[in-house]
């Protein structure tokens, strides 16, 4: 029988090096022979596309139906028939998420409690919860530096107060909630080279090397 495959999940404000640190590590694990299928939050589905254009601003609803829409589309994540995750590991697959239910924790708890975000997202971690989160630690004026850099146009979170809320709502998430799951702080304010390797480390301790 296969066994099921590993669900990691990175997480970090906006301009973290996220993204960046999700693909050496896909690589990574590929070169060590696992299947790995990588994949994110909010999804390229209907309802992720929704969340597209309401943080776009191209439409206006309050931030508790925004906050419901994210877990709309992660239970749609988590269960659906085509590229579900629970499929996925099923698989045997180990599934790679760019952002899960702590950035909702994170980005919503800015609007609500905490308490009530997580309360919102408890059938998701009743489905699904992390094997391991890798938290990419960079502060909000570091942030902002590579956001101003990469010249983008700035979505409706990337503004430094909202970035330094967000990076305390995940402190204090990783503190308060699921401490029983693994999850791993990096300082990511270091070179790329440098955030790589401590993020191999962890990947050989906690999957390669099958510790979880
Ligand atoms: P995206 O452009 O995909 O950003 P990134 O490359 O930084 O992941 O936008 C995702 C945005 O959605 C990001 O600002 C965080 C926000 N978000 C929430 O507000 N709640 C959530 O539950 C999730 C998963 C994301």
């Amino acid at each position: 029988m296969t066994s099921r495959g590993k669900f990691i999940v990175f997480e970090g404000i906006d301009g973290s090096g996220k993204s960046t640190q999700l693909e050496f590590a896909q690589q990574y694990l590929r070169n060590h022979g696992l299947e790995v299928y990588t994949t994110t939050e909010p999804t390229a589905r209907p309802i992720g596309t929704l969340i597209r254009g309401i943080l776009k601003e191209e439409l206006k609803v309050s931030e508790e139906t925004l906050a419901a829409l994210f877990v709309a589309d992660r239970l749609d994540h988590i269960q659906n028939d085509d590229d579900g995750l629970l499929s996925m590991l099923d698989k045997g697959i180990t599934v790679i998420s760019d952002r899960y239910y702590w950035s909702s924790y994170a980005y919503h708890g800015l609007h609500m409690p905490i308490e009530r975000v997580v309360k919102m997202n408890d059938i998701c971690h009743q489905l699904l919860a992390p094997d391991l989160t890798i938290y990419l630690d960079v502060t909000a004026k570091h942030s902002m530096q590579r956001i101003t850099a990469r010249n983008e146009q700035q979505e409706k979170f990337e503004k430094l107060e909202l970035l330094q809320g967000i990076r305390q709502n995940y402190l204090l998430s990783f503190q308060h909630h699921h401490q029983d799951l693994t999850t791993e702080i990096i300082d990511a304010a270091v070179s790329i080279e440098t955030c790589t390797v401590a993020v191999q480390s962890i990947l050989d301790r906690h999957v390669i090397n099958q510790n979880i």
